[in-house]
């Protein structure tokens, strides 16, 4: 969860640098580094935001290859000495690394009897010391050390190195954690992905894990990592531009992302579904095709946010694919010695691609002998290339922390799934699934019509914006988006909040009920909906301010609640594309409220790379 970024060409790299580290923030941000070459090397880095960076630097000296990092503190707590880049003792080495080294405590031992001595806790300080060793060790050149060395480590990296005595030289490696080589003219770019030097070159390498770079003005040479052989590395033409990046005007991505749905949904179900007849047409899905068919059960994995879609998931194959489906954290299936067969089919479901328990068990899945089609939002990312198969979101850069549009993205993936399994396997009709496709046209502009009472749900989140808790409800399709409201609250606004199946409430959380505990029940018009009604009674019953989200025109659940959201009517199994987009807006604004930090949340990264 770290950024790594690199330049090297013939421009100044400091202010290079610090662009991309800014656009990397999102990835983690407890402190942040550069290490600047112009015959010698010089390092500056503190604890704090890129900004604090800034600041100690003052007038940068002009250099023309540099690297750089923003750190999430995996090894060592967040201050001035464990901040990255890390020189050797020598200091003629300096190194970025994002990733876990698993045996640097060992490498460490070795070299406290060689004599080195170290200034940080960090793995990242070993390991370039490790390289420098066996540099003096064996007399070879920066990218052979480097080489050998990553070839006794155990872990995840993502590495850039420079060195003193071989300048005009970047060498670059990873293995578990992402690392994108851009291509300029006469100048090349290090990233842990391709958003640091998007308006200088669409022309990226994704490295491959245990795959190394050497960049220098002659060009960049892919070299495997454990037998030195080249690489013939395929180049790709990223098709992002920089304003998909910034903010658009808005005041935090957050917002932007929130507002991007209906054309994030768009985009995700462009080309993939016809939407007179329902027939879906998705690559990633014929390629796997005999195995879905035959699958005896689908396994969902995920962690988060990305987890809660895999619930809606569950509620749209078992429905409408009658397939049995088991949705699993990642973290709890990677060690639990799951029963996993040929038989089985897992749904990988991520938006960075990096995480790493879902990664892990995606290889575990993989060796049991089970089909792994992935979910996710960044091309060319680490899931997306470990999966046998998959289907991008195409939401677009999610860059708030808080995944907001990446969210009804997999669903509405897992939605166009549920239609191809439930067609072919002759569950779904051909008049149930034009149906559901042509419903599912018109969703992008309810969410437009729901994003206009933006201003109206700003207002309601003033009754919440001193609340100690929350407690969000929901049935059947929706409780998956009753606690994905609640996680959205907590993760931004550190405002306690859980989500419960609606009908569970009087098996314990009822006696939590007062007048100061703010309930939101997503009551949405449906198959649920009498059942929801009895459930804002029992709320209201015990004196609790209920804010429902429920369909236009309704009249039952608005004259039992405290105040409600409209939205507009859909189909039961569309309805979380619907209702989750206010309790987006309302966790915004909430924690807009109360001063936080709504686009980097505290102690949270955007992709969680390490365990
Ligand atoms: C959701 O808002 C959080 N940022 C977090 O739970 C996230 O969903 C989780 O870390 C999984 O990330 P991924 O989708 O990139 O794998």
């Amino acid at each position: 969860m770290c950024g790594i970024v690199g330049y090297l060409g013939t421009r100044d790299a400091y202010p290079l640098l610090v662009q991309g580290l800014k656009r990397l923030e999102y990835r983690g941000y407890d402190s942040a580094g550069v290490a600047l070459f112009n015959g010698h090397l010089e390092i500056f880095k503190c604890k704090g935001k890129v900004a604090d960076l800034e600041t100690r630097v003052g007038q940068a000296p002009s250099a023309t290859m540099g690297i750089g990092h923003t750190r999430w503190a995996t090894h060592g707590e967040p201050n001035d000495p464990n901040s990255h880049p890390h020189a050797s003792m020598s200091g003629r080495l300096v190194m970025v690394h994002n990733g876990i080294i698993e045996n640097f405590a060992a490498i460490k031992e070795l070299l406290h009897g060689k004599g080195y001595t170290f200034k940080s806790d960090t793995d990242t300080e070993v390991l370039v010391n490790f390289i420098e060793y066996i540099q003096d060790l064996e007399g070879v050149p920066l990218d052979q050390a480097v080489r050998m060395a990553l070839n006794e480590v155990i872990g995840a990296y993502a590495i850039a190195v420079l060195s003193k005595d071989e300048s005009g030289q970047m060498v670059v490696a990873r293995l578990g954690s992402p690392l994108v080589v851009g291509l300029g003219n006469n100048e090349y770019f290090v990233g842990s992905d391709a958003t640091p030097f998007l308006d200088s070159t669409k022309k990226v390498i994704y490295l491959e894990d245990g795959e190394m770079a050497v960049l220098s003005r002659r060009g960049v040479q892919v070299r495997e990592v454990a037998s030195d052989m080249p690489v013939d590395a395929t180049i790709h033409q990223l098709k992002l531009d920089l304003d998909s990046i910034e903010k658009g005007g808005y005041e935090h991505f957050m917002l932007k992302e929130i507002f991007e749905q209906p054309k994030s949904i768009r985009d995700t179900v462009r080309g993939r579904i016809d939407l007179k007849t329902g027939v879906v047409k998705m690559a990633g899905l014929d390629a796997i095709s005999e195995a879905l068919l035959d699958a005896q059960r689908i396994l969902i994995i995920g962690c988060g946010t990305s987890w809660h879609a895999g619930l809606v998931g569950e509620y749209l194959l078992e429905d409408l694919a009658r397939i049995p489906v088991e949705v699993e954290y990642a973290s709890e299936f990677r060690y639990r010695n799951p029963v996993i067969t040929s038989k089985d089919v897992v749904i990988a479901i991520s938006q960075s691609g990096e995480t790493a328990d879902t990664l892990a068990a995606i290889k575990m899945a993989k060796q049991a002998g089970a089909t792994v089609f992935g979910v996710c939002n960044v091309v060319g990312s680490s899931i997306a290339r470990e999966t046998h198969a998959g289907a991008y979101t195409h939401a677009g850069p999610e860059i708030g922390v808080a995944s907001t549009k990446a969210f009804t993205a997999q669903v509405t993936v897992l939605t166009l799934m549920a239609l191809y399994v439930g067609r072919t396997k002759g569950h779904l009709s051909a008049e149930r699934c034009a149906q559901i496709a042509q419903e599912l046209d018109t969703i992008p502009a309810k969410i437009e019509s729901m994003l206009a009472l933006d201003a109206r749900i700003k207002k309601l989140s003033v009754d919440m914006a001193d609340s100690t808790n929350a407690l969000f409800l929901g049935r059947g399709y929706n409780f998956p988006v009753a606690l994905e409201g609640a996680l959205k609250l907590k993760e931004i606004s550190y405002i306690h909040a859980e989500g419960y199946p609606a009908a569970e409430m009087k098996h314990g959380p009822i006696a939590l009920i007062d007048e100061q505990m703010p309930i939101i029940i997503v009551a949405p018009k449906g198959d649920m909906y009498e059942k929801l009604v009895s459930n804002v009674q029992e709320v209201k019953a015990r004196k609790g301010h209920v804010l429902s989200i429920t369909g236009e025109g309704d009249t039952e659940v608005r004259a039992l609640s405290d105040a409600i959201i409209e939205i507009p009517d859909t189909l039961d199994c569309l309805s979380p594309l619907l209702t989750t987009v206010p309790l987006q807006l309302l966790s915004y604004h909430v924690a807009v409220l109360r001063g936080c930090n709504v686009d980097q949340p505290r102690n949270l990264a955007k992709s969680v790379t390490v365990e």
